[in-house]
């Protein structure tokens, strides 16, 4: 199959996960097509203009951070479709609900298509539901487990504008569970729902793991530049009738099942917890490889 005809075969949109606009480039002329974008504090350290300066012995400061951060996700707003871009704030744990929003606020004006990124978290949550009653798109980004999304839909249920939830597959298939099953619960229970709340796999690392999306009908999927190449290269495989997802770690192993629960989602945001150590990690992970590029240890906002 063509690039060009992938779009007319896909109900999932698809983005890129990255942070360099050429890789953008790249995956819209293999395509022929990309429908957004994600990026997160990780994905823009590993920018090459970033990385370039770094290796000269640049540190950036604060401001000089969050001008690249902007000038590289005004490259890439032109080149994707209404999937848009997702801007990460910058949040270690302390960072407060209303910090959060200042940063969303001012992020979301940089380009006309931005989805402001906020941890599974109630500060998180808290900063959400502030931003869509003022009609700023959000992404909630680190969902590890089925409460954690329910908490999503809890705190974005008045919204006008659409809400993503990014739950994570491969960062769960590292612990030895079954990151899909976490995509089918939620869609699952979202089925009860008023459909405000648009799932966005995301932590994709195999082309099984792509196509395990697709045969599922996930809405969205943020994909890195190296899996869409290898999708590319067999040729833009779709999943027939009889796909099956295998599950299984890199070792053969099967993945432990994630098992459904039955979550009544028109509850108050209080009701869920929404604490899991994934969603930790990520936040320190994201904010280590932030500050690895920062001039001196500064504490995020
Ligand atoms: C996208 O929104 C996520 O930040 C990304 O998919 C995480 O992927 P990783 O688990 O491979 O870092």
């Amino acid at each position: 199959m063509m690039g060009t005809q992938v779009k007319e075969r896909l109900k999932t949109k698809i983005l890129v996960d990255g942070g360099d606009p050429e890789e953008t480039r790249r995956m819209k002329s293999l395509l022929g097509f990309v429908d957004g974008q994600t990026t997160n504090p990780s994905l823009i350290a590993k920018n090459p203009e970033v990385q370039h300066r770094l290796a000269t012995g640049h540190k950036f400061s604060l401001e000089e951070q969050e001008q690249e951060y902007k000038r590289i996700v005004q490259q890439i707003s032109p080149l994707v479709g209404d999937g848009g871009v997702s801007i990460e704030v910058f949040a270690d744990l302390k960072t407060t609900s209303e910090q959060m929003l200042v940063q969303g606020q001012d992020m979301f004006s940089w380009i006309p298509n931005a989805y402001i990124k906020y941890p599974c978290t109630h500060k998180g949550l808290d900063a959400a539901q502030m931003s869509v009653s003022q009609g700023i798109r959000v992404n909630i980004t680190l969902c590890f487990s089925q409460e954690q999304a329910a908490g999503v839909y809890a705190a974005t249920k008045t919204t006008k504008v659409p809400v993503y939830v990014s739950p994570f597959i491969g960062r769960l298939d590292d612990l030895g569970e079954n990151g899909m099953d976490l995509i089918k619960n939620i869609q699952k229970m979202y089925q009860a729902g008023d459909g405000h709340v648009h799932v966005l796999a995301a932590s994709i690392r195999s082309i099984d793991q792509l196509l395990a999306c697709f045969a599922l009908g996930v809405e969205l999927v943020t994909v890195p530049t190296k899996v869409l190449e290898a999708w590319a290269a067999k040729g833009f495989p779709m999943p027939d009738q009889d796909f099956i997802y295998k599950g299984v770690d890199v070792a053969g192993n099967a993945l432990r099942p994630i098992p459904y629960r039955s979550i009544n989602l028109n509850q108050p945001l209080d009701a869920f917890d929404l604490r899991h150590d994934l969603t930790k990690k990520g936040i320190e992970k994201f904010v280590e490889d932030f500050e690895n590029t920062i001039r001196q240890s500064v504490s995020v906002r």
